[in-house]
């Protein structure tokens, strides 16, 4: 019997077939260059390889887009006729969870997969990106903890535990403990650009500029090329420029490296650019035409909702780009998922509609209405999914529109809490100033 470059039995006798679902594993823990074409190519070598069709429907389903739902059937169907071993099976139902929207159901099966057979790497990450697009936090900080046990340090292997780990740690508070793992990680391999991201996630939680900026552009050499994750490293980069102030620095990280397609429809790509535009516009700065090209690329998903994170931030490209009636589309799909129900309809319910009602409320100068859904979500907004520096576009919008709405004490509090998060944020102190400013001029009216 075959195995998997972990050492996990696999339904193939073609050493051909393997040696590219073994090539395909490398990509997918890397973020790099074409997973889908490795994995094609081990099916051109063994159609009858189960594996590597549920691995293929894994990684489809977990783009989060519509677009590649027929894809994801064939892979569905070619692995169900083909040759599967148990663990194999459990990945393919997994995905299949995922393509009829059984998100939570999915997530806890690959997690189970990995849980009983823990050098299952495919399993852990795909386990680990489900929590991620799920907010279930404990969840990607413990499947990976429990992983490392089944792995010798500097095994293959080894250290991409520890990047996911890390980001997990990261997303639970453990600061320090996800800054060793994740740049142990990187000492490992460099190019893993998910443990650089998990220490750019530290550097941005703790506001450190000094140690943020350096750590994502001296070492870009490395993680960049070829990787499909590379966008949002760079994102998370141009976070950093804006929180130092520095709006050209920002606009030329959009235009060159998160957004060097303006056309892209990649619906993560169009997530991080939406959110830095956002981002932009709340501070004020004039961006030209991007938003118009950003809402022109949304157009396509717009009205899926099939995954409330991704439907507010088309809703933000909408309202920059003053497309009102196609944040009004999209609301209207929002609200038809709820009726749908299941794991969308919930984190539609329960977080996605009432932000997106709250940003197309302060858009519209209706800055009250966006206060008071913001702070009454913002506390169980993780239930859908993204992380702590993503979902912060939440607290900016709230503490922009209590800026803006004259709300003194609301503006302090929402800056207060950012300082003393980020107490060497240089944008905390100006959004800090921004707020006592406005209840001088409170007091003195
Ligand atoms: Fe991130």
């Amino acid at each position: 019997m075959l195995k998997d470059r972990y050492g996990n039995p696999a339904s193939t006798n073609s050493q051909a077939a393997l040696d590219k679902y073994n090539e395909a594993l490398d990509l997918i823990r890397l973020y790099r260059g074409d997973p889908i074409a490795a994995l094609d190519a081990a099916l051109a070598e063994d159609p009858d390889f189960g594996g590597a069709w549920a691995a293929r429907a894994g990684l489809l389903v977990q783009q989060t887009d519509k677009a590649y739902e027929e894809e994801t059937a064939k892979s569905l169907r070619a692995g169900s006729a083909a040759n599967l071993n148990d663990r194999e099976r459990a990945h393919l139902k997994a995905a299949q969870d995922w393509a009829e929207g059984r998100y939570h159901d999915g997530t806890a099966r690959l997690a189970r997969i990995a849980q009983e057979n823990p050098r299952d790497l495919l399993a852990l990450q795909y386990a680990h990106v489900g929590c991620f697009f799920l907010g279930l936090q404990s969840e990607l900080r413990d499947w990976p903890l429990q992983a490392m046990r089944a792995f010798k340090p500097g095994e293959d292997g080894y250290s991409y535990i520890q990047g996911m780990a890390a980001f997990g740690l990261e997303e639970c508070g453990d600061y320090a403990r996800a800054d060793i793992y994740g740049r142990q990680a990187v000492e490992a391999d460099p190019r893993d650009g998910w443990a650089v991201h998990a220490v750019a996630h530290v550097n941005e939680m703790r506001g450190d500029l000094g140690a943020g900026i350096p750590w994502l552009a001296d070492n870009a050499q490395h993680w960049a090329p070829e990787s499909g994750f590379a966008y949002h490293n760079w994102w998370h980069l141009a976070l950093l420029y804006l929180d130092r102030g520095d709006v050209g620095q920002v606009l030329k990280l959009y235009d060159e490296k998160v957004r060097p397609n303006p056309d892209s429809q990649v619906i993560l790509e169009g997530v991080d650019a939406s959110a830095l535009l956002w981002r932009l516009h709340l501070e004020g700065v004039e961006v030209g035409d991007r938003f118009e090209a950003l809402a022109a690329a949304w157009q396509r998903a717009g009205e899926d909702a099939i995954y409330a994170f991704n439907d507010l931030h088309a809703i933000m490209a909408f309202l920059g780009a003053g497309r009102g009636a196609d944040a009004e589309r999209t609301l209207k799909a929002m609200r038809g998922a709820i009726a749908r129900g299941g794991d969308n309809g919930y984190m539609t319910r329960k977080v996605g509609l009432p932000l997106a009602e709250a940003f197309v409320a302060f858009e519209a100068g209706r800055y009250g209405e966006a206060v008071e859904k913001i702070a009454a979500t913002r506390g169980v907004a993780q239930r859908f999914g993204g992380s702590h520096a993503q979902r912060d576009i939440l607290t900016l919008t709230a503490l922009h529109a209590a800026l803006r709405g004259g709300f003194a004490n609301t503006a302090e509090a929402f800056a207060a809490e950012r300082l003393a998060h980020k107490p060497q944020s240089p944008w905390a102190g100006r959004l800090s100033r921004q707020a006592r400013e406005l209840s001088a001029k409170a007091r003195a009216a």
